[in-house]
């Protein structure tokens, strides 16, 4: 008999095709996100599920799917819609798209960084609204990013990817992390590791790219904005609770930052009113891997994750089971 898996939201054609010739599938095909009772009808009985960023695996869930389930696919890197220790509870196998997204996502990082310190936005608002405007000498001026500081909270694969992508702007580059990364990596990036309070101090932009988790929710809240400097800007790829949007909202009204440039937001897909009425403030859509290449990379590496499972092996990319 072939295995089962449900896959709860439209993912990019090869992976369904991959995963049809190995199992029979439930998919749910429409771009909506399918509510929680479609879901936990989707997911009874079967051994597999692809989850994404909105599909909550929680105790219901899993509850829902039954003991027949042995692994869940995340179809992201982040996977703080699952909950790690309920799945290990129950011995189900958990892993996630680490890699394949790297790259997009530090391009999302670059351009927001761009987008706010040259006032992008700003600027794509008066051409669409058709307000008069005139190049001028002081007109819409921005900031520099040449031999600026970016201090990046998180440097994993996505925060050294950020890195090679600054230092090719001319920026120099300090970091903060758990850990120090290697000697060759700070020697390849020019990267100085600082303290958080050094790096809020003296950074001239403030990238957030470190995993959400209870550690770090709300990591950037009132008191770390105000230790950055008035003329810095932030930007988050990663995770909308890392930073503390009310306080962020109050830090770009009275002038603690100079702006930021924001994919994701604390509770997406709501934005904060007091963020749209920012015009120092870029915001676009949890756009971090939104390519068609990378998308189909993250699919299919889930697809192969829940293959390798079902079929007795490895999975390639296992989230490691908590202690
Ligand atoms: C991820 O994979 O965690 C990204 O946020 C998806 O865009």
């Amino acid at each position: 008999m072939k295995p089962k898996i449900a896959v709860c939201g439209r993912i990019p054609a090869p992976a369904l095709v991959a995963l049809r010739e190995f199992a029979d599938v439930w998919a749910w095909e429409t771009d909506e996100v399918p509510s929680v009772e479609a879901v936990h009808e989707g997911v009874r009985g079967v051994d597999a599920i692809l989850s994404l960023l909105t599909t909550k695996v929680d105790d219901a869930l899993l509850d829902a799917a039954g003991p027949s389930l042995k692994v869940v696919s995340n179809v992201a890197v982040g996977f703080n819609n699952i909950d790690v220790p309920a799945c290990a509870r129950r011995g189900v196998v958990v892993t996630n798209t680490p890699g394949v997204l790297t790259d997009a996502t530090a391009d999302i990082a670059m351009a927001l960084v761009l987008m706010v310190t040259r006032r992008l936005g700003e600027g794509e608002r008066v051409i669409r609204s058709q307000e008069p405007w005139q190049w001028g000498m002081f007109y819409m001026l921005g900031s520099s990013i040449q031999h600026q500081q970016l201090g990046i909270i998180g440097m994993g694969d996505i925060g050294q990817a950020m890195a090679r992508r600054a230092k090719a702007f001319g920026m120099t580059i300090a970091y903060s992390n758990r850990n120090r990364v290697s000697t060759e990596i700070e020697a390849e990036l020019g990267a100085t590791y600082l303290s958080m309070d050094e790096l809020l101090a003296t950074s001239d932009v403030v990238s957030v790219n470190c995993p959400y988790s209870s550690a770090t929710h709300h990591l950037i809240d009132a008191v770390q904005l105000a230790k950055m400097k008035k003329s810095a800007y932030l930007v988050n790829t990663a995770r909308g609770p890392i930073v503390h949007e009310a306080a962020l909202v109050d830090a770009l009204q009275s002038g603690v930052i100079a702006g930021a440039g924001l994919d994701v937001f604390e509770e997406e897909p709501k934005v904060h009113p007091g963020l749209l009425a920012c015009e120092n403030a870029v915001l676009i859509p949890h756009l971090g891997s939104a390519t068609v290449e990378t998308r189909t990379a993250m699919a299919m590496l889930a697809a192969k994750n829940t293959i390798a499972v079902l079929s007795g092996g490895a999975p390639l990319t296992p989230i490691p089971v908590p202690k």
